[in-house]
């Protein structure tokens, strides 16, 4: 291949709180601009339903709303990325969360000659997460998210992605669990807003509006990063 041809894989992360549309928002992108969305929540999901030794110590923590060590979240990020579909890009989506995170990440991208094109600030008020998490729900068949009032599937009870009929919803999408998660962010991965600061590369954006709105917003921004 020519030099010239050769592109370094894109590096987006998507901050913000529990409920603030990471997930809704990275997919829009994944598919706009080619990328793959990697989402720790996913990741360690799959691994709590697998019965791994990385799931069985998630699965407390994540039901108590609080942060998986360090340590696990990290390899199993480092795994996912060495994957060959991440060589498009990626949109990470709940990953970092903490700074010993953020210094990991710094460091796996040195290590691969990739920089970060951007770090997104998904800002939304408090009580709007609450309402939004209290009525998510997805897809059983491909994990399209949905919401009982904000986004519902165009045919009741059908997926407008992949036309299944089953839907399930989080368990730890409960208004306990969700005040631990609101904790958890704002104690331990809100101050990376000021890391990726520090670093030139935040880009904030309200997130208080509609779906449509702020991924027109996001469209913008990430196709300016990636130029
Ligand atoms: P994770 O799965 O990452 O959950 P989270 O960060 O709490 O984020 P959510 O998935 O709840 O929200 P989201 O921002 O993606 O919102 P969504 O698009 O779904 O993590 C779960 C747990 O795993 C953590 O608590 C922790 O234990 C562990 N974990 C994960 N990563 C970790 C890490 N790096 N380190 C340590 N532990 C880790 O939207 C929510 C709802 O709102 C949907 O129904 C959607 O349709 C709707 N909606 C979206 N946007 C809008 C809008 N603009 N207006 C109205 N409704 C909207």
């Amino acid at each position: 291949m020519d030099a010239a041809t050769i592109t370094t894989p894109a590096v987006l992360i998507l901050l913000g709180p529990p409920g603030a549309g990471k997930g809704t928002q990275a997919r829009m992108l994944e598919e706009k601009f080619g990328l793959i969305q990697l989402s720790t929540g996913d990741l360690l999901r799959e691994a709590v339903a697998a019965g791994t030794e990385a799931g069985l110590a998630a699965k407390a923590v994540m039901e108590a709303g609080d942060l998986v060590s360090d340590d696990i979240v990290i390899a199993i990020l480092r795994d996912r990325m060495a994957q060959p579909d991440c060589a498009k890009g990626v949109i990470l989506d709940g990953f970092p969360r903490t700074t010993v995170q953020a210094e990991a990440l710094d460091d796996l991208l040195e290590s691969n000659n990739q920089k970060i094109n951007a770090a997104i600030s998904l800002e939304v008020e408090d009580a709007e997460m609450v309402v939004r998490i209290s009525g998510r729900y997805t897809c059983a068949g491909c994990g399209e998210g949905y919401h009982d009032t904000f986004k519902k599937p165009a045919e009741d009870g059908k997926c407008d992605k992949c036309g299944h009929t089953e839907f399930k919803r989080r368990a730890d999408d409960n208004a306990e669990t969700v005040a631990s998660r609101l904790a958890a962010y704002h104690a331990q991965t809100a101050p990376l807003i000021t890391y990726y600061e520090g670093h030139g590369v935040l880009q904030r954006t309200n997130a208080m509006g509609k779906i449509e709105d702020i991924a027109r917003d996001l469209e913008e921004i990430v196709g300016r990063a990636m130029k």
